[in-house]
């Protein structure tokens, strides 16, 4: 980039604008703020997540509608899509109590998870001997697990939860019957999870944002004509033990029920999934793109390229 251009954005970083715009049909004047730090930073996943979207984005990005009202994220994630689009108002959902309280940890108390997570990685990259650095990962692991059990919500399970997530084995996020979490370490060298101006940007684009933690249903209640949902459920047929109950069939058969519910409202969607013979079935009635990409998570390499598709009702 040009030393101008950087030095201009640097500039544009301290800057609220404030934009009128002139409602349809009337003379009343909608104020909108954008903080230009948010607009021109590039934030990006603060987990590693399965099924994460980083590799599709381009693809979805083009189809996204121009306009839209409240942006639904009923399947969140990393999150991807989200900082992508940095919507000015949506709801966002995951069924993992865990996922949620980072975000809302990242939302209302950036500061305090920062220095809980910067603990944990200094802890950790100090040593050079792996035996020590799985001894601490472990430990992390256990009180992770108390935490877990004694429901606490605060900036440091979320920042263990990061930091697991970091350490731990291929961004999985994996519980046992006993609702313990399990994931082993994967042994690096060390761990870079600290990324001070992405979780401060990330905290001011929440600020816009609602928070949920529960099933797909209900956060899409209230989707109106108008708005736009991206659904992005653990895929069909491929791996998907993202909770101890995982997925199952009659999920997606209840996912495509909704998606259709909302699709006459006048709710615009994308959604993605793999193109298993069931998945092509129920989203026969839309648009279906298939598109090559690469899986990262299957133990089987001559399985590793799989066909994705999207699926859209505009
Ligand atoms: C494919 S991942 C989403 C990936 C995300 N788009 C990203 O870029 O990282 C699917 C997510 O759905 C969540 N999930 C699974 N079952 C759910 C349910 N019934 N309702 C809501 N979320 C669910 C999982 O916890 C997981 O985070």
């Amino acid at each position: 980039m040009k030393k101008e251009l950087k030095a201009l954005l640097d500039l544009t970083k301290y800057l609220d604008i404030t934009i009128y715009n002139r409602k349809k049909n009337s003379n009343a004047l909608e104020k909108r703020k954008i903080n230009m730090n948010n607009a021109v930073q590039n934030l990006v996943p603060f987990v590693k997540w399965v099924g994460g979207k980083r590799q599709l984005l381009p693809e979805l990005i083009q189809r996204v509608p121009s306009e839209y009202g409240t942006y639904f994220e009923p399947f969140l994630g990393g999150g991807a899509m989200l900082f992508e689009l940095k919507p000015e108002k949506a709801v966002v959902n995951d069924l993992n109590p865990q996922l949620i309280n980072c975000y809302l940890q990242i939302k209302e108390k950036p500061l305090q998870f920062l220095e809980a997570l910067k603990i944990l990685q200094n802890e950790y990259n100090k040593s050079n001997n792996p035996d020590e650095q799985t001894k601490f990962y472990l430990s992390v692991r256990e009180d992770f697990n108390t935490a877990i059990q004694n429901h606490t919500s605060t900036p440091k399970t979320a920042a263990m939860t990061v930091f697991l997530n970091k350490a731990g084995f291929n961004g999985l996020y994996r519980v046992s019957q006993k609702g313990k979490y399990n994931v082993p370490s994967a042994h690096k060298k060390k761990i870079n999870c600290c990324n001070r101006d992405n979780i401060l940007g990330i905290s001011e684009l929440l600020q816009n944002v609602e928070l949920l933690n529960c099933d797909f249903e209900a956060c899409c209640k209230d989707a109106r004509k108008g708005d736009f949902v991206f659904f992005d459920s653990p895929y069909h047929n491929t791996f998907s033990s993202y909770q101890d109950s995982g997925f199952t069939e009659e999920d997606h058969i209840r996912l495509s029920k909704l998606v259709k519910k909302i699709s006459k409202k006048g709710v615009k969607f994308i959604l993605t999934n793999s193109n298993s013979n069931l998945i092509m079935k129920l989203y026969k009635d839309f648009r279906i793109d298939e598109i090559d990409v690469k899986r990262y998570i299957n133990c089987d390499a001559s399985n590793r390229v799989g066909k994705e598709i999207i699926v859209q009702n505009f």
